[in-house]
């Protein structure tokens, strides 16, 4: 009452200017509450555990818009890092955020330049393929989503830090990777994958933790909307913790804590990164790592733990996907040396042509079919890839934006009831679980209209 009183007291002004305190949104991490959202939708049912030669599990966990010296200041960061590995020299591969998360699953962000809503065609493979086929489990956690599968472009709840303010827009699916894929999201049993974190905390419990995982914590967890203190804040409530939770961490689990990008897009794009989790080799924990490493590293890392194949895209780039060298050790795999000016510019935003980039476009290309991961196994292709189509046989990139379409892959909110083209109506308030479920199947039907405007301009590209 009195704290109320006090703030009604404050000018408008500073009231706006105060920075939200961390609250967790459960009791502990291993807890689920309303404040996720969507209830739990029962464990995850997950195929028998398949080893890797460095490791059994791997945690992705990313964070957003911290520049390395912002990240390696705060005193979380310090403490994990005398846990574990701080990589000194890894680097995001682009501006802004969705490319960036794009490209940890799918090996390229296909020259995106922007925070858009896309469907990533069908036949476009991602790192799902390769862990499918060799049946290794895996699963996006995706904190305040409300639904497991859930396609929408975000997603507004109560505000459980501040109950007096409106409902606040947690989750966002530029942030939740796999969804983004058509070859993902189109696959019922692989868009029942993206779950959220009530789900996470049954899965935690009953041991379900499956072998790969993506979790992405909301937008005031992550740093998004907040700063790095408050998501140093939520590390020390929910991955403290779980460290010692052997249903999440056991000898066998790594752990990569990153940031998508930079804030600053003048430097390049390091981004600190600790690796952690008991499968770090004793002798490593409390080091530092001055390898070359890019957000195309994770794919090439679970490439070689598990001797899968490969996407034929940035995995498979020498000089971008170093893997990480206690993995590398361990594998056989030989990285590059990579330092000074060799390290390459990733913080270019819109200047790499791309089936995502409407300036210069050109079409979803076959990947390099003859190239060779770290994890030796073939490139995989999807059997409707058109082989043919190859960056030797691409078109000239072409403005699309000057003839005033969009990409073919850039759709209307899914969740949207309102016509293809308007913004409006595309987040539900109020934290109802099953609200937007039935608007889904809309998202094949928008993304069809968007296909049909521009088809007479780019109708010679979507042979793919
Ligand atoms: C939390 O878990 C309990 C026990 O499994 C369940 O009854 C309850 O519905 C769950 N609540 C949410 C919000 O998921
Ligand atoms: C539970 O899973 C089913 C099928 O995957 C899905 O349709 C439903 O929306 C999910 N419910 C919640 C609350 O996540
Ligand atoms: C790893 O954990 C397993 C299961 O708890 C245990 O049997 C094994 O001895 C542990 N290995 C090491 C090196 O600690
Ligand atoms: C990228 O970073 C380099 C090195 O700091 C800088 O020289 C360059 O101007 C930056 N590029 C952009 C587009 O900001
Ligand atoms: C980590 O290493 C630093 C020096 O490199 C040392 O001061 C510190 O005590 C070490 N921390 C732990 C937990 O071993
Ligand atoms: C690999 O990445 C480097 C650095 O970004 C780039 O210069 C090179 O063209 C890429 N190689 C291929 C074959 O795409
Ligand atoms: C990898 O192996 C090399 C050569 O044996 C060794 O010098 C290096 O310390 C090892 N690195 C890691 C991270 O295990
Ligand atoms: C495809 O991969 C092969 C084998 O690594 C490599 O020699 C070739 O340069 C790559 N081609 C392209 C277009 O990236
Ligand atoms: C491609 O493979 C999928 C499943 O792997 C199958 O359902 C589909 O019919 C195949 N399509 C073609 C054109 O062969
Ligand atoms: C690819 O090229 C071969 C040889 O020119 C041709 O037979 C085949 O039909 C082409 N495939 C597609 C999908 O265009
Ligand atoms: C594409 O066209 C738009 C609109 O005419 C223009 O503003 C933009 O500079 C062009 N982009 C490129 C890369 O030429
Ligand atoms: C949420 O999506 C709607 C469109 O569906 C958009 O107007 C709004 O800006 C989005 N909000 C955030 C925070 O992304």
């Amino acid at each position: 009452m009195f704290a109320s009183l006090f703030k009604l007291a404050l000018p408008l002004a500073v009231l706006a200017a105060q920075a939200p305190t961390f609250e967790p949104a459960a009791a502990t991490p291993e807890s689920n509450s309303t404040d996720y959202v969507g209830q739990s939708n029962g464990t995850l049912s997950n195929s028998p555990l398949v080893p890797g030669k460095a490791f059994d599990r791997v945690i992705q966990i990313w964070l957003e818009n911290t520049d390395y010296d912002d990240a390696a200041s705060s005193s979380v960061f310090k403490s994990l890092g005398e846990q574990g590995i701080t990589l000194t020299q890894y680097y995001a591969v682009t501006h802004p955020s969705e490319p960036n998360y794009v490209a940890v699953v799918g090996g390229d962000f296909w020259g995106m330049a922007d925070d858009n809503l896309y469907n990533i065609p069908s036949n476009i493979s991602t790192v799902v393929d390769l862990l499918d086929a060799k049946n290794i489990s895996w699963a996006s956690y995706q904190e305040n989503m409300p639904t497991d599968g859930f396609q929408g472009f975000n997603y507004t709840s109560e505000n459980y830090l501040n109950s007096s303010a409106p409902p606040y827009t947690y989750y966002v699916r530029k942030h939740n990777p796999l969804v983004i894929y058509d070859s993902v999201a189109n696959v019922p049993s692989r868009l029942a994958r993206h779950r959220n974190f009530n789900d996470f905390a049954a899965d935690l419990n009953a041991s379900a933790i499956p072998q790969w995982l993506f979790v992405t914590p909301n937008l005031v967890d992550d740093a998004h909307d907040t700063t790095i203190d408050f998501a140093s804040d939520w590390l020390n409530f929910w991955l403290v913790p779980l460290l010692k939770d052997s249903n999440f961490n056991d000898n066998r689990t790594l752990i990569i804590l990153t940031f998508d990008e930079t804030e600053t897009y003048t430097i390049n794009n390091r981004v600190l990164t600790i690796l952690l989790g008991g499968a770090i080799p004793e002798n490593l924990k409390n080091t530092t790592d001055e390898t070359y490493y890019s957000h195309y590293s994770c794919l090439s890392t679970v490439e070689a733990n598990w001797g899968l194949g490969s996407l034929g895209r940035g995995d498979t780039n020498k000089t971008m996907s170093n893997v990480f060298s206690f993995v590398a050790n361990a594998t056989g795999y030989k990285n590059l040396d990579i330092t000074g000016d060799a390290i390459p510019l990733t913080n270019a935003t819109g200047t790499i042509p791309g089936p995502l980039n409407p300036e210069l476009y050109v079409p979803f290309l076959a990947p390099n079919t003859t190239a060779v991961g770290a994890g030796g196994g073939s490139v995989f292709i999807s059997n409707t890839t058109n082989t043919n189509l190859t960056s030797a046989s691409a078109p000239a990139p072409v403005n699309l934006t000057a003839s005033g379409s969009s990409v073919p892959a850039s759709g209307p909110d899914p969740t949207s009831t309102s016509p293809s083209g308007s913004s409006s109506g595309g987040s539900s308030s109020g934290g109802g679980s099953g609200s937007s479920s039935g608007a889904i199947p809309g998202a094949k039907v928008a993304g069809g209209m968007i296909f049909g405007a521009v088809g007479a301009v780019v109708g010679a590209f979507l042979v793919l």
